[in-house]
């Protein structure tokens, strides 16, 4: 069953052999995010992570220490469950592919699927790649080797069993192009498997190892001098979790919300899975998501390279919340993204340490020294500041909470949202001065402190799914008790910007700073030491005529876009309609037609103002605005990125 109230996410379930890596963090922290709006929504949600046990690996890992691979599985196992409690996931079950009640589920459907006449013995002959467990024919080889993984492969002929899946070919394309064009996200993504699919037959998927070469595995119930091929095993986790994991104590989960998984098992879940589950007559999940991969400053992400990024130190080093954001902040959900200490620095000093941390430690040192941290309801103040700052607080609001970006995991879209109200709280302080108003209007200052108390209110809300902790510190400190009961008591009114105060009086609580800033990145970082903010930092005057600040610099979004297609505006001799892809794809239109052709500007990146209001020019609707330079003579330069590496939808700052 499967109700708008149910919510059921998963994480791939990750090989016990290995040490949990910053990949492995990446979809988990992705799917407690979805995991934890979601309950703020008051849905039902059940959030599954695991750990893959059998096969070729974990057998191989454990001989080579002289424990049985079981034993190495229980002894690694709680690498990830640490991990997990360390990075405040809060999955609701784990599953590990060797508990009982999973393998009683496997080799059920297995049996259903041969009974069914779904699973055939053939003689087969194959190139098999050890480390990848997988078969590939001759033409899938990249100069006789593994197309994942480079390494060499072996030609193996034995008899085996196969899943008749070649013959869910053409059910499953339609599926994906037709029935459900949000089956696999992002959409570069279900074009790579649609290409794939219609490109060539589909084969049958062999799922059976004959026990000589692999003992460590789950036996076929109708052949056991066989074991089911890992990835079968392994896929139906996320149905056999419902069957004896549920919390509920019964079947209510299936078919997940969204299965999130890197972009290297996209194969296996877009085409093996959903053909398995049509053999079985199950329903498919609603939706793959496949993300992209980091790599750490520049370089692919390898134990013989010596970069692995670990995640528990890293966020015991810069905070387990900062940690949390940079991964959704720095690249798009979907994109692969570049990892670095100085990266990682550079978001806490900025968006942590600056817009969010000083905000809250102005609001709060302004709070108590004016009004002893009383804030109460505001009079009737209308002056056109304050009405500006509840504008901006509604338009990041309405962006962070778009159903849209949310079904499609939007994250960095979400964060932009959020750091609008954060950057309108800051704008705010400084129109208002409100140590001025202090001495001339105490009135108005009431009025501007409970303007900026809901700002971080609200913002706080919104981002409880990304940084946990730090939204329950925020929420402590701007005097509100508890932040998931009173959200989720008093439903979506408590978002609305204006008026919400909670039934007792609110006392505000200076607390630490939440992001104290980094002085020196990595190797020698030091953390500064806490100090109160002093006046003079807390309360800034206003900038010089003609001089903005960063605040309000950074309310224009700009971002490298990609463009991927350029036409011409009918009956416009000036105008260039774009399709660019700045992390989504948006249209565009240019008044540079004089100065490029079309087809020039096609594969280049460039800089886009990426939240203009939308506009039409002659009747077409343009997205955003990009960057170029007019001369007195009237010459135009597009302002092209000298550096093609730079991806897609980075920022511009
Ligand atoms: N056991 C299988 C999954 C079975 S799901 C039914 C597996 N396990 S794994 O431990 O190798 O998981 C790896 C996960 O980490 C994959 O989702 C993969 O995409 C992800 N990543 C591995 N390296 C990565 C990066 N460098 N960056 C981001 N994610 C990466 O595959």
């Amino acid at each position: 069953m499967n109700t708008s109230e149910h919510f059921y996410i998963t994480t791939p379930i990750y090989y016990v052999n290995d040490v949990p890596h910053i990949g492995h963090a990446y979809t988990t922290i992705a799917c407690d995010i979805m995991a934890r709006y979601n309950r703020l929504l008051g849905r039902k949600v059940f959030f599954l992570t695991g750990t893959d046990e059998h096969g070729q690996k974990v057998e191989k890992a454990a001989l080579e220490r002289g424990r049985s691979p079981k034993e190495h599985a229980d002894l690694l196992v709680g690498n990830f469950q640490d991990l997990w409690k360390q990075l405040d996931i809060s999955n609701d079950a784990f599953i590990r592919t060797t508990d009982a009640q999973h393998v009683a589920v496997v080799q059920r459907l297995l049996q259903q699927l041969f009974d069914a006449g779904e699973i055939e013995k053939r003689s087969y002959c194959g190139m098999y790649c050890t480390p990848c467990e997988r078969f590939w024919t001759e033409k899938d080889l990249v100069e006789g080797s593994c197309p994942d993984c480079a390494r060499p492969v072996d030609r193996i002929e034995e008899e085996n069993y196969f899943f008749l899946m070649s013959k869910y070919q053409e059910p499953l394309v339609r599926h994906i192009e037709q029935t459900n064009p949000d089956y696999i996200l992002p959409e570069s993504r279900k074009n790579e498997v649609l290409g794939f699919l219609k490109s060539q037959p589909l084969g049958d998927l062999c799922i059976s190892r004959p026990k000589a070469r692999l003992a460590w595995g789950i036996p076929l119930p109708f052949d056991d001098r066989y074991t089911t091929y890992v990835w079968f095993d392994a896929l139906v986790n996320y149905y056999a979790a419902d069957t004896y994991l549920s919390p509920t104590g019964r079947p209510e989960w299936w078919p997940a919300t969204h299965h999130l998984i890197g972009k290297d098992i996209l194969t296996t879940h877009a085409v093996y899975w959903s053909t398995m589950l049509m053999g079985l007559g199950l329903e498919l999940p609603r939706n793959i998501f496949a993300h992209g991969w980091w790599t750490v400053e520049g370089k692919k992400m390898s134990k013989s390279v010596g970069n692995v990024v670990d995640p528990a130190a890293t966020a015991k080093k810069y905070g387990v919340d900062a940690f949390r954001y940079f991964l959704f902040r720095e690249v798009t959900f979907g994109l692969d993204g570049d990892f670095s200490e100085d990266a990682l620095t550079r978001r806490i000093n900025t968006d942590l340490a600056n817009d969010l941390g000083n905000l809250l430690s102005r609001f709060t040192a302004m709070a108590e020294k004016y009004f002893d941290g009383v804030i109460g309801l505001p009079g009737a103040y209308a002056a056109s500041p304050d009405e500006l700052v509840v504008r901006s607080y509604r338009n990041g609001f309405v962006v962070a909470r778009n159903h849209a970006h949310w079904a499609r995991l939007r994250f960095n879209d979400i964060l932009g949202g959020i750091w609008e109200i954060i950057a309108a709280g800051n704008n705010y302080i400084a129109q208002t001065e409100p140590w001025k108003l202090a001495k001339t209007d105490p009135a108005h200052l009431k009025n501007v402190l409970f303007n900026l108390w809901n700002g971080l209110r609200i913002a706080s809300m919104l981002l409880y799914p990304f940084m946990p902790a730090t939204a329950e510190k925020i929420w402590r400190q701007i005097g509100l008790q508890e932040l998931l009961p009173e959200t989720a008591s008093a439903g979506d009114s408590i978002w609305t910007a204006g008026s919400w105060m909670p039934e007792y009086t609110v006392r505000t609580r200076k607390g630490d700073q939440l992001f104290p800033r980094i002085e020196k990145p990595a190797g020698e970082m030091k953390i500064k030491q806490k100090r109160e903010a002093k006046e003079s930092e807390a309360m800034p005057e206003a900038p010089a005529p003609g001089l903005i600040r960063m605040d309000d610099f950074a309310k224009v979004v700009l971002k490298v876009g990609k463009i991927v297609q350029a036409e011409r505006v009918e009956k416009s001799n000036k105008l260039i309609k774009l399709q660019v892809d700045t992390g989504e794809e948006r249209q565009i239109v240019a008044g540079i037609g004089k100065a490029y052709a079309p087809e020039d500007l096609v594969g280049k990146k460039i800089v886009v103002v990426a939240n203009l209001e939308p506009a039409k020019l002659m009747g077409v609707e343009s997205n955003g605005m990009l960057l170029a330079a007019t001369d007195e003579e009237g010459r135009l330069s597009v302002l092209i990125l000298d550096r093609d590496e730079i991806t897609q939808g980075a920022r511009v700052k």
